[in-house]
């Protein structure tokens, strides 16, 4: 693509901390739509370690988790010729925004999140300053690059949202300096659940692991984990199955894999046994995983192109990410270095 051409494209930015193991949940809430809109937008997509931190991690787990959640990123068919992909510690502009931007966030605002209260309560004892800010780190990720479009999946609506205050506040505190981003939500998958107790969401840091599919997870160990999924008493698919907390849930998965809308799969599969259901769902997956593992894998053991990929989107994101933050230090009145 040529630069003018670059020039033209809005652009769409999101990012995934690098907790857990990558799951089902984050690609079909978020990286399919990575994917899927790529071309129309110029994409920059960021592994959050800095995120990740405020809950712990173990530091040799954690570097190898940022290359390993790149390389899916890769795998899952990002283009690194035509987006920016890159590791978000590598660019120091998001702490120094992330600083600002928490002097312009109400402390009203940051205790309705309930992403802040729901780890709060699972990590009742590192209920940390960072944990409770991180929604201006979150905002400060976006508005640094003026982003048209953040695909995220459902849970992260408020966070959206907020950044959009934020957005809107500091523009009309000075004038205009910041984008306000608009959120793109899958109509469905935008909230895929957990297998063993589906009325909570998929999460990739579950301590159980049969909760979550991992987009790693070998064929054998993808089958058991569907066949084991917990569904209602009933045996049969009906029209009614999606509603169905359990069911739905594998019924939606199922959807979104094979392109195919929510009554396009209940006409397929009207009448059918859940276990015959389960069987084809568990097909789709190795379907779909096995060559995604393979690109893993190859990517994998070329950690010099990895990290080349990596190091040049941090080098293009510095560079549009001081813009904005000179604009911002300039508006808000601080003194340019080198002009005292
Ligand atoms: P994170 O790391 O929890 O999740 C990454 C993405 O996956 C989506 N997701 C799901 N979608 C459907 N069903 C699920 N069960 C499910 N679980 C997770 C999330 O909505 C998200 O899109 N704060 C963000 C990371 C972030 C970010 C950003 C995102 C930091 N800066 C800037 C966009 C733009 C988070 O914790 O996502």
């Amino acid at each position: 693509m040529s630069e003018a051409q670059k020039d033209t494209k809005p652009t769409l930015l999101s990012g995934i901390q690098p907790s857990g193991h990558l799951a089902l949940g984050n690609y079909v809430g978020a990286m399919r739509n990575w994917v899927n809109l790529q071309e129309d937008y110029n994409g920059i997509f960021i592994v959050v370690d800095m995120h990740a931190i405020t809950v712990r991690q173990k530091p040799a787990e954690l570097r190898n988790r940022c290359l390993s959640f790149a390389a899916q990123y890769l795998a899952a068919g990002i283009d690194p010729e035509e987006n920016i992909i890159f590791i978000q510690s590598h660019v120091p502009q998001h702490a120094e925004l992330a600083w600002v931007l928490n002097c312009y966030t109400y402390m009203g605002e940051l205790n309705r999140m309930t992403q802040f209260k729901d780890k709060a309560q699972r990590h009742e004892d590192n209920i940390n300053a960072g944990l409770y800010s991180y929604p201006a780190l979150m905002a400060a990720d976006i508005l640094l690059y003026q982003t048209d479009l953040v695909p995220v999946g459902a849970d992260q609506k408020q966070h959206l949202e907020l950044t959009r205050d934020i957005a809107n506040r500091f523009n009309k505190a000075y004038s205009p300096t910041f984008k306000v981003p608009e959120p793109f939500i899958p109509k469905s998958g935008a909230r895929i659940m957990s297998l063993q107790e589906p009325e909570k969401k998929m999460s990739k840091s579950d301590v159980n692991e049969n909760n979550y599919i991992s987009l790693l997870d070998p064929p054998d160990v993808l089958v058991r984990k569907v066949k084991r999924a917990v569904t209602d008493s009933a045996r049969e698919i009906t029209p009614d199955s999606l509603q169905n907390p359990g069911i739905g849930n594998l019924l939606t998965i199922y959807a979104v894999l094979n392109d195919l809308s929510a009554n396009e799969v209940i006409s397929q599969f009207e009448g059918h046994q859940y276990s015959q259901f389960k069987g084809a769902l568990a097909d789709s997956l190795v379907a779909f995983l096995e060559p995604f593992q393979q690109r893993y894998d190859k990517i994998m053991a070329e950690k010099g192109y990895l990290t080349g990929i990596l190091d040049q989107g941090a080098s293009q994101a510095r560079y549009i990410a001081r813009k904005t933050l000179s604009k911002v230090y300039r508006k808000i009145g601080f003194v340019a270095p080198g002009r005292v």
